[in-house]
């Protein structure tokens, strides 16, 4: 792509951390934050990505991991889709085995990380113990003066969540992230299933360029044409840009976390690349 063919695109965030430290409740809060309620599919998760705006107007891409397997294999396969990660750590808890693997996750792709100290609220919460027990790992959050922004919030009372979304919006404006909207779309797998209603549903995330209705593509060992895509709102969409997280409805198989999803010029392209895949 030219220079002049790349627009700012939103950034996208991970939230990594150990198990039952609140990575689902804090993206709950946010989204219950920051979409305006009557809003067409309210509040309802539909999918573990979405986005949100900011009062300041910016759009920010979010991705929960149950686990680590999707980051994990997008990692192993080229696939970097996390330009941010939120390592959440439990207050009360602090720094963890799964804590331990986030942070070396995110060091290892070279992802800026932010630190949210969550369950703020709670009376054996320590915030202290957890910046210290970061040091350990080599993190150094700006309260002991190093570098990573670390922000203390409460996914149970809203604390902090609208400093947690300033310190992304700052680090995501250092990152000057961009992508051409007008290409043939690139995008990333982030979990997929087989619906019994709907047939293989794949949410990915579209990286590069816009992917549309009527679209042929492969994604991994699989092909197909675009059926239907649906926003994070439950809502049937026409295209999705870079960075959108979307589901693709129109597969012939069911395909794995990690697969790049690239949209082909003919049918039968697509089919002999899935071929050739599935023999490798
Ligand atoms: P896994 O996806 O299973 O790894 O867990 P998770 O990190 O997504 O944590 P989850 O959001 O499921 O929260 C775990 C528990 O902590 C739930 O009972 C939440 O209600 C509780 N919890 C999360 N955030 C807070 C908080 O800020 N304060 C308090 N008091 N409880 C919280
Ligand atoms: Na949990
Ligand atoms: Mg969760």
């Amino acid at each position: 792509d030219k220079d002049e063919d790349l627009k700012a695109r939103p950034p996208v965030v991970t939230i990594m951390g150990h198990v039952d430290h609140g990575k689902t409740s804090l993206l709950d809060a946010i989204r219950k934050a920051k979409v305006v309620s009557g809003e067409a599919g309210g509040i309802t998760q539909h999918i573990g990505a979405y986005q949100v705006k900011t009062d300041g107007g910016q759009v920010l891409s979010f991705l929960d991991t149950p686990g680590h397997a999707a980051f994990t294999s997008m990692r192993s396969r080229g696939a970097q889709v996390t330009d941010i990660v939120i390592l959440v750590v439990a207050a009360d808890d602090a720094v963890m085995p799964q804590t331990i693997e986030a942070i070396n996750h995110a060091k290892a792709a070279n992802v800026p990380m932010i630190v949210a100290i969550n369950k703020i609220d709670k009376h054996e919460a320590n915030p202290n113990k957890v910046r210290t027990d970061l040091l350990q790992h080599e993190v150094i959050v700006e309260k002991m003066s190093g570098e990573v922004q670390d922000v203390e919030v409460s996914a149970a009372t809203g604390q902090g969540l609208d400093e947690l979304l300033e310190a992304i919006a700052l680090q995501s404006e250092l990152l000057e992230l961009k992508a051409n909207p007008d290409r043939a779309a690139q995008g990333a797998v982030i979990e997929a299933k087989l619906d019994v209603g709907r047939g293989p549903v794949a949410t990915v995330l579209i990286q590069t360029g816009t992917l549309r209705q009527g679209d042929i593509f492969v994604v991994g060992e699989q092909y197909g044409k675009v059926r239907a895509l649906i926003n994070d709102k439950g809502e049937r969409i026409k295209e999705a840009g870079p960075s959108m997280p979307v589901e693709v409805l129109g597969l012939n198989g069911t395909p794995e976390a990690g697969d790049v999803l690239n949209v082909t010029d003919t049918d039968a392209q697509a089919r002999e690349i899935a071929e050739y895949r599935e023999k490798a």
